[in-house]
């Protein structure tokens, strides 16, 4: 290993001096070395890219798109976004050349807006159990975090929402994920509109991260922008209902005086997103229903399946109306020490999962298992649990 010369540890930006790494990454490298693992750790889909979206990247790398595309993202791309945004979610009118910029993935979408849309200091409320990677971007933009734990349900109700709103009235933003990581927790119209209704007499900027809003199985996915414009952004991506995580293809959209913010940040990061992923996204949003209606209908019959079997071997688990996670109680003579749990199934039965208080306050005593696996692998996961916990 190469050190760095000592000195230079004490310029470093403050809230960087503890290195910050995904806790989630972490604990995948560390299961990763367990000979014979399954792991059903990462969000990360099983599937391969409809054909006709691959052959839109092909085509595009053929006829020579290689050059710099525009900072904010190729001008058909956003367009592609808002339309589908209104046709699918019925939110504003999202002007492509103001309004929606392409990022690579929601992660970058996400690291734009912590950084530039606050100031060091700032309070930001995270409900929770919530995506790891929140909390991790809050601490390194210097913003301090105010974790609104939605146990034992996970639902975020209004009177959650206003109690925390009234410890912390000096509250700058708010995350909202939706259908949630890890929980699969989603909301009907009429309870998004309650919130909206709170929300909507403070001057919280919400960020919505809605990268799961096809992966909503009960009920249509209803967007922040549809309810709450002028106060929010919309960060998604094509990562996980498309299964492009590889593509890295993201996008945020939202009022243009916020919009172009981030853009300014975003332009600093990346320059511009690659074109041929660009016309990957553009085929995939303009011409994938078909493809996600597919998808939707085997991540929920690959959930149900997963559901029943958990619940034959005694796991409590609160059925998820959205994305490809179960968030599952874990026995009862573990308590609450998932880290425990996690590591003795995975030493002993081969499987590996993610601790519930990986995900913050409310998590302890859960495990996520993520079915965008292999149904072969799927059954395997069960047969093994079955025998770890007999
Ligand atoms: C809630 C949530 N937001 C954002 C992301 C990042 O997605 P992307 O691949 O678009 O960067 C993930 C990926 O796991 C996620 O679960």
């Amino acid at each position: 290993m190469l050190d760095a010369k000592a000195e230079l540890v004490n310029q470093m930006k403050p809230v960087l001096d503890q290195p910050v790494v995904s806790p989630l990454r972490k604990l995948d490298e560390d299961l990763a070395q367990i000979p014979g693992l399954i792991r059903l750790t990462l969000g990360e889909p099983d599937l391969s890219v409809a054909e006709h979206i691959k052959v839109a990247a092909q085509k595009a790398i053929a006829q020579n798109d290689s050059h710099y595309a525009p900072s904010s993202g190729s001008l058909n791309l956003r367009r592609a976004i808002s339309q589908y945004m209104q046709e699918r979610f019925a939110s504003p009118a999202y002007d492509p050349q103001t309004e929606v910029v392409v990022t690579i993935g929601a992660a970058e979408a996400l690291f734009a807006s912590f950084n530039d849309l606050f100031r060091p200091g700032d309070k930001l409320i995270i409900p929770t159990p919530a995506y790891p990677v929140y909390a991790t971007l809050a601490q390194q933009a210097g913003l301090e975090i105010i974790e609104l734990n939605t146990a034992p349900d996970f639902n975020l109700t209004p009177a959650k929402l206003k109690k925390v709103l009234a410890q912390h009235p000096d509250a700058k933003g708010m995350i909202m994920n939706y259908p949630a990581n890890p929980t699969g927790v989603t909301y009907q119209e009429a309870e998004i509109q309650e919130l909206v209704a709170i929300l909507a007499r403070t001057s919280l900027l919400v960020i919505s991260d809605e990268i799961y809003a096809e992966l909503s199985y009960d009920y249509p996915h209803t967007s922040m922008a549809k309810w709450l414009p002028n106060q929010t952004i919309v960060v998604s991506g094509l990562s996980k209902a498309f299964a492009m995580t590889g593509y890295r293809v993201g996008y945020l959209v939202g009022p243009q005086l916020l919009v172009q913010q981030v853009q300014a940040m975003h332009q600093l990061i990346v320059a511009c997103p690659p074109g041929p992923m660009m016309a990957a996204a553009e085929e995939a949003l303009t011409h994938g229903q078909t493809d996600l209606a597919l998808t939707r209908q085997l991540y929920q019959r690959r959930g149900e399946w997963l559901l029943t079997g958990l619940a034959k071997i005694g796991f409590q688990v609160i059925r998820p109306a959205g994305t490809f996670y179960v968030f599952a109680k874990i026995p009862t003579a573990w308590r609450e020490d998932d880290v425990g749990f996690v590591t003795d199934l995975a030493h002993k039965a081969k499987v590996g999962l993610v601790p519930g208080s990986l995900f913050g306050a409310g998590g302890a005593g859960y495990v996520r298992l993520s079915y965008a696996a292999a149904e072969s692998e799927l059954a395997l996961v069960l047969n093994r649990l079955t025998a770890y916990v007999n």
